[in-house]
């Protein structure tokens, strides 16, 4: 049953009861129709108490149900009757009332919540607004601008600034038992939402919602949509606002941001430890991190973040004292940013310790190598470290293109040896590589997610090949946009049809911020490999002689003067002119539409290589590196999730187009065609299975 009433004297008991999170899907509503219609025909009943089972009061409509046609009964129309019923309903909320479970709680007389609990309407990441009274009854509850910093965001609150603010009446440990109790003449008398006055206008606090949309969340359509309706709630009666948002709910659900949103939330959760995995535990209280760089202090910042205890090595007692200072910094950083107290940052410090000395490595389950990118220093590491732990540790590298299987051959048990892949800076970027070697165990491979799910990352399993998943498709994505710069268009044209496609920075931007000597580097270690037939643009390396490494060095693609600010360089236009000379190619204009659609294609075309070669599992994990490595808009729900919406034969199209001019960097992927012939989207395509 999903919805169970029960009744201990005058008080009823709802309780929605569909794990694990309560979602209110059509039988959770069928059940609280039933339920109303109980409690409308029994005698003697003074007060109802709604409460979710388990963990979660409710945590909203089920998204899974959104791309199927509606069906009732429908939750306005059980709010309604909730709010109109004789007899007075109360919230009782432990875990999350989310979204739809937010808008029952908002239909009944009083809520009461647990301390623990979280509150709010997140409907907009999701691409959606609150379909059930929302965006009208909570600004009649709270004001026009507490429900827009609720709204027009999503964010959740706690139970405690519910109470502040008043979305909630009181808050008690057991809420259920806080609800039996409440004296019921007060909540009789304690009016329901839709009897309170209308808000006040507050065109002050709408205009600077939009203005805090248009920066935090551009290009996305539901905040603004919220925002409207919200706005409105101020203007027309409250029958009135729930018409118009009701209709902008349907529209939305429909729209392909919702789609796209609702994709990535369950490919998120669909990340998680794989099937096949679960059950295998991975013990990570105490680590070993090999190497205080950047990279290092953020990994080894991120593990004491979360409890464990850090033996951090570095080669001598210079490196001893950067990476001290590394970690230290990043610690303060954390405390002045007020995302740990004093108290966690002495923790993290107390968990530390920096070392020459490998022999205090001897207690870790887990090592991360995080060195400079040299195979034969990450060599030498992985053998001391293989001399020093216990023969079960988990050997990880933290390369982010060297062969994780050349690594692994240096080690006398290569199946303890996996890649790690995080992205800068470690303890915030949310993306984890975890490279699957030819030997990798499960257990390795289990202990990888393990980690992911510790440190709050979203894990994704990737093969061996130069660049994973995410740099291999970076690197096609720059020769795209290399070749465009040679044949005619600026690197700030560029760049900005890739943020008026949603990314918060195009190419040249981003290339400038990580610093052009990393890709420079990378491109020399390729030579030998370098395919003779594909066109190589050296506009980057003579950037590279010419000293401009990006922001670094104050100059790089763009200008970046003292005073703040970046500016355009026409010295790059110059090197392109040169380029396009020496390669006898005649320059044109492009516009902004074709750009766009020569970098995409160039992506998916690479990612659709790496699907067929079976580097990547499926297709939304290719979505999750771009969303969350790549700032890839996750309005867009990812990479693939972009080409299946415009269609696998259009991307055919584009590709043949363009193989016309470069038959070698522009042929179609294997699994692009297979695709077309078999009738399926990219994400139907399944690679052989990746256990062992
Ligand atoms: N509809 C359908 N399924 C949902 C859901 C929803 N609104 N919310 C959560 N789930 C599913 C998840 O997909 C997951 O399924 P899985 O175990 O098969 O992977 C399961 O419930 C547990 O969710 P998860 O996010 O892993 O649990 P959590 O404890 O980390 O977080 C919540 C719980 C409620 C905070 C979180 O799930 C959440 O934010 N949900 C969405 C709330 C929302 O946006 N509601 C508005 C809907 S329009």
């Amino acid at each position: 049953m999903s919805v169970t009433v029960s009744r201990e004297g005058s008080v009823a008991f709802v309780t929605v009861n569909n794990p694990p999170v309560n979602a209110i899907g059509r039988a959770v509503r069928a059940g609280l129709m039933d339920a109303l219609d109980a409690v409308e025909n029994a005698v003697g009943l003074s007060l109802v108490v709604l409460s979710g089972a388990g963990r979660c009061f409710a945590a909203g409509a089920d998204a899974k149900e959104f791309d199927a046609p509606l069906q009732g009964p429908h939750l306005p129309d059980i709010i309604a009757r909730i709010e109109t019923c004789d007899v007075p309903w109360v919230a009782a909320v432990t875990g999350a009332a989310l979204g739809g479970g937010c808008e029952l709680a908002l239909g009944c007389r009083y809520r009461i919540a647990s301390p623990s609990a979280q509150i709010g309407l997140p409907e907009v990441t999701l691409g959606v607004i609150p379909g059930a009274g929302g965006t009208q009854r909570l600004p009649r509850l709270v004001g026009i601008k507490t429900a827009l910093e609720l709204i027009a965001t999503g964010k959740a609150v706690s139970a405690g600034r519910a109470e502040e603010i008043g979305l909630i009446d009181s808050v008690a440990d057991d809420p259920v038992e806080g609800a039996s109790r409440l004296d019921i003449e007060m909540v009789e008398r304690g009016r329901s939402i839709a009897s309170l006055p209308q808000p006040a206008a507050n065109a002050k606090a709408v205009e600077a919602a939009r203005a805090l949309i248009r920066k935090k969340m551009p290009h996305q359509i539901a905040p603004e949509r919220a925002i409207d309706l919200i706005e409105k709630s101020a203007h027309v009666s409250l029958s009135e606002g729930l018409a118009a948002e009701r209709a902008a709910f349907l529209e939305l659900r429909e729209a392909s941001q919702s789609s796209a949103l609702r994709h990535v939330f369950f490919s998120e959760r669909a990340a998680r430890m794989p099937e096949p995995l679960r059950g295998q535990d991975a013990a990570l209280e105490v680590i070993t991190v090999a190497g205080g760089g950047t990279m290092g202090a953020g990994i080894a910042y991120a593990l004491l973040n979360k409890g464990s205890e850090v033996t951090l090595l570095e080669a001598d007692m210079d490196g001893v004292e950067k990476a001290n200072a590394n970690v230290e910094k990043i610690i303060a950083a954390s405390v002045k940013r007020g995302l740990i107290d004093e108290g966690a940052a002495e923790a993290c410090c107390q968990r530390l310790m920096v070392t020459t000395d490998y022999s205090a490595a001897s207690q870790s389950t887990l090592a991360i190598e995080a060195a400079f990118e040299s195979l034969a220093v990450k060599q030498s590491i992985f053998a001391d470290l293989e001399m020093h732990l216990p023969k079960s540790a988990v050997l990880a590298t933290n390369t982010s293109y060297l062969d994780v299987d050349a690594l692994a051959a240096g080690v006398s048990d290569p199946s303890r040896v996996i890649g790690l892949h995080f992205f800068a800076p470690a303890h915030i970027m949310k993306l984890l590589e975890i490279v699957r070697g030819e030997n990798t165990s499960d257990a390795a491979l289990a202990t990888g997610f393990a980690l992911a799910k510790r440190l709050g990352k979203i894990p994704v399993v990737s093969g061996v090949c130069d660049g994973f998943i995410g740099n291999r498709i970076l690197a096609r994505y720059r020769e795209a946009a290399d070749t465009l710069l040679m044949e005619g268009a600026t690197p700030w044209e560029i760049d900005a049809a890739m943020t008026g496609f949603g990314y918060v920075m195009g190419p040249y931007e981003a290339q400038d911020l990580s610093g052009l000597d990393i890709a420079h580097a990378n491109r020399r270690r390729q030579d030998a490999e370098r395919d003779p037939e594909r066109r190589y643009i050296s506009i980057a390396d003579r950037m590279v002689a010419l000293g401009r490494l990006g922001r670094k060095t104050g100059v790089g693609w763009y200008r970046y003067p003292d005073s703040g600010g970046k500016v355009e360089d026409p010295i790059v236009a110059e090197l392109a002119v040169e380029a396009a000379r020496l390669a006898k190619v005649e320059r044109k204009e492009y516009p902004a539409d074709e750009i766009r659609e020569r970098l995409l294609m160039a992506m998916i075309n690479e990612a659709a290589d790496i699907l067929g070669e079976g580097i990547a599992r499926q297709a939304s994990d290719i979505d999750l590196v771009t969303i969350h490595g790549y700032g890839f808009p996750r309005w867009r729900g990812g990479l693939l999730h972009y080409a299946d919406r415009i269609g696998v034969d259009s991307v055919l199209n584009s590709l043949m187009r363009f193989e016309t001019e470069d038959r070698v960097a522009w042929r179609p992927g294997q699994v692009i065609v297979d695709c077309i012939g078999r009738g399926i989207a990219l994400s139907e395509w399944r690679a052989a299975p990746f256990l062992k």
